[in-house]
């Protein structure tokens, strides 16, 4: 948020309004996958309380991108009248209905959303304006509950020893749910603490972060699920050698 007791320089103000900006477009494509996912789910048979889960995503994603899209109208950027075009679809075509359904809920849940908790935890963790603070809180809430939706998914299918496909995907599936420069030096201006009351990680401290939690939260969870994540290790352990 800008005023007095915001972020003051310009270069903090304009990475702030493109950090939300970008969030309200990844908020508008989690709406429509959620919405594809809670269709998915019915017709594949999943429990009512399931679909419903992926419906009210759905719902608290449209709700979380108007948010995003005042945070970056708040910080000089308003964005576009248009909303961006549907997302593609993530899974590899070789899966099948099943696979591709789990590959889907295990990449947009217990991926990115844990990413997205992990991420709106740590900046409430210092954040002190108020209208920052409540909309990083509005967005943690929700996200908590679209996690648990993909780690109750796979739970399911691990009882049907139906999860090992994905390890061997897991790279693929992590490149897909991090920036591209995440790894790789970025300017001086990125990592500037002053981002944090901005509600923006600088970018060192957001690379961190997603190490840990794909230390602390995710593989775990995945291998809790029958998953090797053999692969996904190696490649996260090449992606700090080469950054
Ligand atoms: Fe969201
Ligand atoms: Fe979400």
């Amino acid at each position: 948020m800008s005023g007095p007791a915001g972020p003051s320089s310009q270069a903090v103000r304009a990475l702030a309004a493109e950090a939300w900006a970008f969030r309200w477009r990844v908020e508008l494509d989690a709406e429509i996958r959620f919405e594809r996912l809670a269709d998915r789910l019915e017709r594949a048979g999943a429990g009512a309380v399931l679909v419903e889960l992926a419906r009210r995503a759905s719902r608290d994603e449209r709700r979380h991108a108007r948010l995003c899209a005042a945070m970056a109208a708040a910080h000089g950027q308003p964005v576009p009248g248009e909303p961006p075009p549907p997302p593609p679809e993530v899974a590899p075509a070789a899966l099948d209905q099943d696979q591709a359904l789990l590959y889907e809920l295990v990449a947009a849940c217990c991926v990115a959303e844990s990413i997205s908790v992990a991420v709106l935890t740590s900046l409430l963790a210092t954040a002190r304006e108020p209208g920052l603070r409540a909309v990083l809180h509005e967005l943690a809430e929700d996200e908590v509950v679209h996690a648990r939706l993909g780690w109750a998914h796979l739970a399911v299918a691990h009882r049907r020893g139906a999860t090992a496909f994905l390890g061997p995907l897991l790279p693929a599936m992590l490149r897909g749910s991090v920036d591209d420069d995440l790894f790789q030096p970025v300017d001086a201006a990125r990592e500037d603490p002053a981002l944090l009351e901005a509600g923006v990680l600088p970018h060192a401290a957001k690379r961190d972060l997603l190490v840990r939690t794909l230390d602390v939260v995710i593989f775990p969870g995945l291998e809790g699920a029958g998953v090797d994540t053999g692969a996904g290790r190696a490649w996260l352990a090449e992606q700090g050698r080469a950054g």
